[in-house]
């Protein structure tokens, strides 16, 4: 513990933790098959900003329940670090599992953390990688995490299939964690993505050439945000508190946490999609409008202006469509309400915290959500 009135960065105790979990997460993706091994690792050779682990690690340590027995007292048996128990003698499936297979677990020295849970942060992280990689298919993105994005690289068979590989990886670590209601929680958010995305495809709920602005748009928005972005972060929070045996009311808070920092963090994301140029994004910039897609901001312009309705009705297809959607964002206040609502959730998530035991780790979810209302990235 640092000296009364000497402040640490509270995110630095997991920051040790976050070198083994590339590593190991590299360990889960090794295939036989070179060039699957390639694609599958593409995007963990970037540094991302591994928000979703991070948290699951800091939730798992301001959970920890002293009644829960350490790594140190867990059997060596322990179905994480033990051999898979998945045959890897199948004929037919040649050498293409070996590597996973023989993967040796890398524990850090951290007690308070279980295996159990170091494993759910790298599960989330497969999760939320595979669906980048569908997800810059579905966009036909050029760029991510501020290198060419695995389908322009590979092109789109390739990225689609090594997305389903991540998720098959997760799959089987879940399955390995033996804990039927954290396995039921993380399929759950796989489910949630696709469900997502689809209400993204359609905007909004009415499927009409020239939809109005109604209550049911911001609703609308919501639901899809929550369940494209928020349902990983809420229901990885919420398994980091099952995995530490917490009481319900613990297990609901580390969820209403989840969610509401997710929705802030998604809300920021739409905002700096209007705001911040390609290169500090590392991302295609912008991007949203070209899409099709209408975000909080352009909802807010719209509920003030009602000229939107058509271009939102059209998807900004036309030719000066996207150049005038932007123009009206501008004059209108859609930044600075989305601004607002973010940092509602953001107060919300930390309201979440107040049944959970002050510690450092505490400390560090509550600077997440500062960190994701003024993040630029
Ligand atoms: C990024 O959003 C994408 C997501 C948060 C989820 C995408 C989900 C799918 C493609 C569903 C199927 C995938 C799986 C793994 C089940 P964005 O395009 O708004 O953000 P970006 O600017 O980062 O591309
Ligand atoms: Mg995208
Ligand atoms: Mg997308």
């Amino acid at each position: 513990k640092p000296p009364p009135g000497i402040s640490v960065d509270p995110l630095r105790i997991v920051a040790h933790e976050l070198k083994f979990l590339t590593k190991n997460i590299r360990k889960l993706l090794g295939s036989g098959h070179p060039m699957l091994d390639k694609v599958a690792k593409y995007y963990t050779r970037c540094a991302g900003k591994h928000v979703r682990p991070m948290l699951v690690l800091l939730m798992s340590r301001a959970t920890r329940n002293p009644h829960t027995p350490t790594p140190a007292s867990i059997p060596v048996s322990d179905p994480i670090s033990s051999p898979m128990v998945l045959s890897d003698n199948n004929p037919d499936m040649g050498p293409l599992t070996a590597p996973f297979l023989d993967a040796q677990y890398e524990l850090s020295d951290d007690m308070e953390i279980l295996p159990a849970q170091r494993r759910l942060a790298e599960i989330t992280e497969l999760i939320h990688t595979a669906s980048l990689l569908h997800d810059d298919v579905i966009d036909s993105a050029i760029t991510r995490r501020s290198t060419t994005s695995a389908n322009l690289q590979f092109g789109n068979k390739m990225a689609v299939l090594a997305g389903d590989f991540l998720l098959g990886r997760a799959s089987v670590a879940l399955a390995r964690l033996r804990n039927p209601e954290v396995t039921e929680l993380l399929s759950t958010v796989v489910a949630n993505l696709v469900e997502g995305e689809f209400m993204q495809l359609k905007n909004t709920a009415q499927d009409e050439p020239n939809p109005m602005f109604t209550e049911d748009t911001i609703t609308y928005y919501l639901q899809k945000t929550y369940l494209k972005s928020a349902s990983l972060i809420s229901k990885s929070c919420r398994a980091a508190a099952v995995l530490s045996n917490s009481t319900p009311e613990i297990v609901d808070a580390a969820y209403a946490y989840g969610r509401n920092l997710g929705l802030a963090f998604q809300l920021v994301d739409d905002i700096l999609d209007y705001t911040i140029s390609a290169d500090e994004l590392g991302k295609p910039a912008g991007a949203d409008l070209e899409l099709g897609l209408a975000t909080a901001p352009l909802l807010f312009a719209w509920k003030q202006n009602a000229e939107l309705g058509a271009l939102v009705g059209r998807k900004f297809c036309q030719e000066g469509d996207v150049e005038r959607a932007q123009e009206i964002v501008a004059r209108s206040d859609g930044v600075e309400q989305t601004r607002a609502l973010a940092q509602e959730y953001a107060e919300k998530a930390i309201g979440a915290l107040r049944d959970i035991p002050e510690s450092e780790a505490k400390d560090g979810l509550i600077k997440m959500c500062e960190k994701a209302t003024k993040r630029r990235k």
